[in-house]
């Protein structure tokens, strides 16, 4: 009896997805579309508090937090009604027994004009550093989603050598993470700098893109319509995850997912547990992107998906 009940302890132990590195996000989603847009609202979705009750309960440890602190910067000062809002969603959700990554997002005039804009891009971070001083460890700090144009791998290297002091001052322990240029490509994070023991690397992956990318109106050309993931797809992206792995950095695949509008959910599952999966082998953390609104896993009433919570939770 003894033996058995042992037995399935390890066998547990080895189901459940590994904190690798220490690293304490094994399975996150983005609270997307909400304080990235223009105003909370104007895309359609406003962050609930029962959404982040309902993603604590549904198995996920950690929410990414995009939030566009660029918008509404005013005479050197990160907006104050956009900060006190940030502070309310990462509080609920800290108190739900929730991480959150606190995600500086679409700040797209820094990746076309980074010698321009890197004043300001340090100077949200002073003010965002000095607020959160003191805060729990399960808060982190992203940099930069999605750096591109001239924001390339080096340069923002550069930027974050320029953060990182200015955040290690305070909060000395506290999980940074950083990613390389191209939209966050998985292949540009051998080229990243490697940093302190409390950093974690991030990526994108939307791979193939026009599958995950099907009527997205913001992707010119839009990508059509099509099939089903083929057997030599989810072979390729398997065999990513593979390559990945053997950077032995603590890595994030920080987004990942298919547009809603136009996969079926059979589909759309189809990629996402693979993906999903591949990622959990080689001890990969991941970071749906999409709760509520664009590649929602819950449709407007929070009920999820037929197949999404399965792709992204079972075995
Ligand atoms: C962008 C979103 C976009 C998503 C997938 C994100 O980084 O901020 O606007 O929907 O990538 O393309």
């Amino acid at each position: 009896m003894r033996y058995k009940f042992k037995m399935w302890v390890v066998v547990i132990f080895c189901l459940l997805p590994m904190a690798a590195f220490g690293f304490p996000v094994a399975r996150c989603v983005n609270l997307a579309n909400g304080l990235e847009a223009p105003f909370e609202g104007a895309w359609g979705y406003t962050i609930r508090d029962e959404d982040i009750h309902a993603i604590a309960r549904d198995g996920f440890d950690t929410i990414r937090l995009p939030v566009a602190f660029s918008n509404g910067y005013t005479s050197g000062q990160i907006n104050p009604l956009l900060l006190a809002r940030t502070d309310h969603v990462i509080r609920t959700a800290l108190d739900a027994g929730l991480n959150v990554i606190l995600d500086l997002h679409h700040f797209r005039t820094l990746s076309q004009d980074p010698d321009r804009m890197s004043p300001m891009f340090v100077e949200i971070w002073r003010q965002l550093g000095a607020h959160y001083a003191g805060w729990p460890d399960g808060l982190m700090f992203e940099l930069i989603n999605e750096a591109h144009a001239k924001l390339n791998t080096r340069t923002a290297d550069a930027l974050f050598d320029k953060v990182y002091p200015i955040l290690r001052a305070r909060h000395p322990d506290r999980w940074i993470i950083v990613s390389g240029g191209e939209y966050s490509h998985r292949t540009t994070l051998s080229r990243l700098k490697r940093r302190d023991i409390r950093t974690a690397y991030s990526f994108h992956y939307y791979t193939p893109f026009p599958f995950t990318h099907q009527g997205a109106s913001w992707v010119t050309p839009k990508p059509p319509e099509r099939g089903p993931l083929s057997g030599a797809e989810v072979v390729e992206i398997q065999g990513h995850f593979a390559d990945l792995a053997r950077l032995d950095i603590p890595l994030l695949m920080g987004e990942f997912g298919v547009y809603h509008d136009k996969v079926s959910s059979e589909d759309r599952a189809l990629w996402m547990g693979v993906t999903r999966r591949a990622a959990e082998r080689f001890g990969i953390a991941w970071c749906h992107w999409g709760y509520r609104s664009g590649f929602r896993l819950v449709d407007p009433s929070g009920v999820w998906l037929p197949g999404l919570r399965e792709a992204l939770m079972d075995g």
